[in-house]
């Protein structure tokens, strides 16, 4: 799985980003990252891929130091990882099933891809994915035709064709509505846990990340303030998270039975029916 080790990032402006951050994600897991703006979130998360070279530190996935990588072997350690992103990254011009197929380019010869032929496993592990996703059928809709949610549930299903053996998210839902955020977030998890993959999530909405992850880490000025569960996060945490604030509405309580809800009064249940019954 994905050990972190004293990683440290620099950024040539002088910037510390990233102070000594040690974490290890052993079981298929999904743990948000939160804390405020310029914490170090996306540059945590990007140098586990060395999308970001980190300053100092290692990052083991299943026991590889990718840190140390030349870049044949860092680009085989990518394909094993999955990103998503806010802005989707979509190939505008392309179709919803271009796009997807694109996550498999690494594994498809060059004479393929510059042809567009793909592997018929590969074409039908992408309509499974549709289906499952909600979006079966518009395979042949252009990328730029979709909404917002419907372009995240396209670049979930791309980063999961590439089956990979860890998921990086940064910000999945922040351009999105309250609604189609936890349908989108709720989308992410269901998938990680049905497939094992243990995800890392970027998010700025406490109240998201709370309801869907199994594992909270707290991030403030590039070091880890907070490491535990989705209930342990009380008013005293978010504070050392980001800052002095009245937090009684943002904290979700949790009653006896361990379920959270929030402190709005919408009854649990009611809102699960409500998302089933939409795809955005
Ligand atoms: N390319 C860069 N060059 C210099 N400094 C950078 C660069 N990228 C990020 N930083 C700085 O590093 C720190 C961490 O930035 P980062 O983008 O990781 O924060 P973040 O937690 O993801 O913030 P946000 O919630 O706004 O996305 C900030 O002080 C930022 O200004
Ligand atoms: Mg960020």
């Amino acid at each position: 799985m994905l050990e972190i080790e004293d990683l440290s990032k620099v950024y040539p402006t002088g910037t510390e980003a990233l102070k000594k951050v040690s974490l290890t994600v052993d079981t298929p897991q999904v743990v948000t990252i939160i804390g405020p703006s310029g914490a170090g979130k996306s540059t945590l998360i990007r140098c586990i891929n060395r999308l970001i070279e980190p300053t100092s530190g290692r990052v083991f996935l299943d026991g590889t130091n990718v840190v140390i990588l030349g870049r044949r072997e860092l680009r085989k350690v990518r394909r094993r990882i999955g990103m998503i992103f806010q802005e989707f990254n979509l190939v505008e011009r392309l179709t919803v099933m271009e796009n997807l197929l694109s996550g498999r380019l690494g594994y498809v010869g060059f004479w393929r891809t510059y042809r567009r032929k793909f592997p018929r496993a590969d074409v039908v592990a992408a309509f499974r994915l549709l289906d499952r996703v909600g979006l079966a059928g518009y395979q042949n809709t252009r990328a730029d035709a979709l909404s917002g949610g419907q372009r995240q549930r396209v670049g979930i299903s791309r980063a999961l064709m590439q089956q990979p053996d860890l998921l990086l998210v940064d910000e999945p839902t922040a351009s999105l509505d309250p609604k189609t955020s936890r349908q989108i977030m709720r989308l992410l998890v269901e998938l990680a846990h049905e497939r094992g993959t243990p995800a890392l999530v970027n998010i700025h909405d406490v109240g998201l990340a709370q309801s869907f992850a199994d594992r909270i880490i707290g991030l403030a000025e590039g070091k880890i303030v907070f490491d535990g569960t989705p209930r342990q996060v009380t008013a005293q945490v978010l504070t050392r998270i980001y800052g002095e604030e009245d937090w009684s509405t943002t904290i979700r309580k949790v009653d006896e039975n361990g379920e959270a809800d929030t402190k709005k009064g919408s009854s649990k249940r009611k809102d699960t029916l409500d998302e089933e019954a939409a795809t955005g």
